[in-house]
């Protein structure tokens, strides 16, 4: 990836002459079967572009999952910078919600109610620990929308993993989507992008959004490089990565469940949300434990392993697998984690 970032032909892409980021772009609107496409720094910007640029109206509402990193994670930044008003859906266990509620929630023609202009799903569902969305209900989804005259925006920060593993074309994934934001950091190892697709004049509107934003870029090419480079190289290991999140789950569920449980079927993809009980261990607790190396493990273990993990609520922690973990240290984290699970059961007496 470094390599395909040093050899990068570069132009000034604010004036949309940077070849490398004009082939990044080209191609992420052709494997998304979109008009075309941008290169943008970070999720949090792709959607906040496409949820402004479809609610130009002042007055405008977007319906958000609860659940959503776009409600939960980008400090409100549609209403914050944008003026939109989010209206939640309760988001359900597999990161979808029920389209009669949606269909509750539209506005009609009132002239004390904001004008609904969108709405919003995420694919995979970081929250809920990467549930891939089904594709029946992205369908129900769609006809619904088309008969109520609303677009759909779908945050696919990884939608390269829901499409792995459904084992379909992302471009079927996103089939009756307005506009999707696509990241090419997070699992795929990049340093740093996003790409947001659409229509042409869609991403003419985005383009002139991301350059208020602060987020048109000159030499961008040196890192839509390394975006390049994940789709070609990163992309087709999705399923080992997932089938390392299975081999994890399984181990963990193994050591009988009293200080983290987890459950295997519901890890579609990378992320593994592991469930704890705070009166015996919080998770903010594992994760630091994970985290560091006390000298009994490091004998018994005969290794020195760190595993960063992140303590996603009070009672939940999400494990992320990407694309520069080994077989090896799959192994390793698994027995470490034994190892610590054992240590806090010890501890806690039970
Ligand atoms: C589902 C989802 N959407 C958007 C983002 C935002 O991406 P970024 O961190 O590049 O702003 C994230 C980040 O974790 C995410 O998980």
């Amino acid at each position: 990836m470094k390599e395909a970032m040093l050899a990068a032909p570069l132009g000034d892409d604010v004036f949309g002459e940077d070849p490398t980021v004009n082939a990044l772009e080209e191609k992420v609107a052709a494997l998304l079967a979109m008009e075309a496409a941008l290169f943008v720094p970070s999720g949090t910007m792709g959607n906040l572009i496409c949820v402004l640029n479809h609610s130009r109206m002042r007055g405008s509402e977007v319906l958000v999952g609860h659940l959503s990193h776009i409600h939960l994670w980008e400090q409100g930044g549609v209403s914050q910078l944008g003026g939109v008003h989010p209206r939640t859906l309760k988001n359900l266990p597999d990161g979808t919600f029920d389209l009669r509620e949606m269909r509750q929630l539209v506005r009609g023609e009132n002239v004390h109610w904001p004008v609904t202009s969108l709405v919003c799903i995420e694919n995979t569902h970081n929250m809920v620990g990467g549930k891939v969305l089904p594709l029946t209900w992205l369908d129900q989804l769609g006809s619904a929308c088309r008969e109520l005259g609303l677009p759909i925006h779908m945050d696919g920060a990884r939608l390269f993993n829901a499409a792995a593993a459904l084992q379909v074309p992302a471009s079927r994934i996103v089939r009756d989507c307005a506009s999707v934001s696509v990241c090419l950091s997070k699992g795929l190892g990049a340093p740093i992008g996003s790409v947001v697709a659409g229509s042409k004049d869609f991403i003419y509107g985005a383009k002139r959004l991301r350059k208020v934003l602060g987020g048109g870029m000159r030499q961008s090419g040196v890192l839509a490089a390394a975006g390049i480079y994940a789709l070609d190289h990163v992309v087709p290991t999705l399923p080992r990565d997932h089938a390392y999140v299975q081999d994890i789950a399984r181990a963990i569920t193994q050591c009988g469940g009293v200080i983290v449980r987890c459950d295997p079927s519901g890890a579609h993809t990378n992320i593994l949300v592991l469930e704890c009980d705070p009166e015996v261990v919080t998770p903010m607790r594992i994760c630091q434990r994970m985290a560091e190396v006390t000298d009994e493990e490091e004998a018994a273990l005969g290794e020195r392993v760190i595993v960063r993990m992140l303590s996603l609520t009070d009672t939940a922690i999400r494990l992320v697998v990407h694309c520069d973990l080994t077989h090896d240290d799959i192994q390793s984290l698994i027995k470490k984690f034994q190892y610590v699970i054992k240590e806090f059961e010890s501890q806690s007496g039970r």
